[in-house]
């Protein structure tokens, strides 16, 4: 009997175990909600149905050895006892299956309704890019001069609804924050839209869902949902330029920063960087990892990924820079202003 039934205490051990804010069993929108409350119907349902038929297949086979032991002589092959009895049981469970079914169907269809996107005017509009390997986003604005992007962490207001348009340049990825919503692909050509809203404030981790490459495990992202007001000031604090080194090390490293190849890829708003080729660094120090959720962003993990990144995420197209210690200590004190 405890072999049948581990597979189910199995799946509701895991399940509990991975409540956390990156999991779809703690959820943190109303979507995510939506997708919750479905699986754990189809848990429970199914995991009594599940107990039922071992239990009912114990008992028969119980039944039926204890009734062989019994029968001395084989009966007639046209007056099988309890036939039509064996007939009436079928015909109900196959009623009740139907009826179960329809019942999760039902409960499906009202969990699309949630997740189908809704067209609201007061929705926050960002687009996010899925790059090889990381996540380029851009909080759009009916004014352009208010346009700003940034990478890997997404900040978002809770009670707002948001609306996503997922794109991608390269391959299909995938974005997944189980805490907030299922997975969407970004596919190639196709742009995909995913709208949610965040019920609680929280940091909620995310992570490429589609096999993308070499460093598909490396492609994670955060999204944090906090209040309208702390929102309004990160918006505010995100659309600025980047601060003007002060320092003599700070002013070596900028230089160091605009005259390498590390301007043939990034951008710092207020400088001559512009390249969207990878990540937007404008505020790159206010992050809580680099390298799409790889490493946590301290001095000694920047200038790793700085000198090393082929070290750190195999195949990415950051290619080292090889400066000398005191050429990388400047770069680091610069970078590190980019709040
Ligand atoms: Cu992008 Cu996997």
């Amino acid at each position: 009997m405890m072999r049948c039934i581990s597979p189910f205490l199995l799946a509701a051990l895991l399940v509990s175990g991975c409540a956390s804010n990156h999991s779809a069993v703690a959820p943190a929108s109303r979507e995510a909600h939506a997708i919750s409350s479905l699986w754990w119907q189809f848990f429970w349902v199914l995991g009594i149905i599940y107990i039922l038929v071992v239990a009912t297949v114990l008992i028969c086979r119980f039944k039926s050895r204890r009734d062989r032991a019994n029968i001395n002589l084989p009966q007639p092959a046209d007056s099988i006892p309890g036939e039509s009895k064996t007939h009436r049981v079928i015909a109900i469970l196959t009623g009740v299956s139907v009826v179960i079914l329809l019942g999760l169907l039902v409960d499906d269809l009202f969990a699309s309704r949630v997740l189908a996107p809704k067209n609201d005017p007061g929705a926050l509009n960002l687009t996010v890019t899925g790059h090889q390997w990381w996540w380029e986003i851009e909080y759009g604005d009916q004014d352009p001069s208010k346009v700003f992007q940034t990478a890997n962490e997404i900040h978002i207001p809770v009670g707002r609804t948001i609306s996503f348009t997922l794109r991608s340049p390269d391959v299909i990825h995938s974005l997944w924050v189980p805490s907030l919503h299922g997975k969407k692909d970004l596919v190639p050509g196709h742009p995909a839209t995913l709208v949610l809203r965040a019920e609680k404030p929280g940091i909620y981790w995310g992570q490429c869902a589609e096999f993308c490459g070499a460093q598909h495990a490396n492609m994670g992202l955060l999204i944090k949902a906090e209040s309208a007001s702390d929102f309004a000031v990160w918006e505010d604090a995100a659309r600025k330029s980047a601060v003007a080194p002060m320092t003599d090390q700070q002013k070596h490293g900028q230089q160091i920063f605009l005259n390498s190849t590390c301007v043939m890829c990034h951008a710092v708003s207020g400088t001559i960087a512009g390249s969207h080729n990878g990540p937007e660094l404008t505020h790159l120090a206010s992050r809580q990892t680099i390298a799409a959720g790889t490493l946590p962003n301290t001095r000694e993990n920047l200038a790793l990924w700085i000198q090393e990144p082929q070290l750190v995420k195999p195949g990415a197209r950051m290619p080292g820079t090889g400066l000398q210690p005191n050429d990388l200590a400047d770069l680091l004190d610069y970078l590190q202003t980019l709040k």
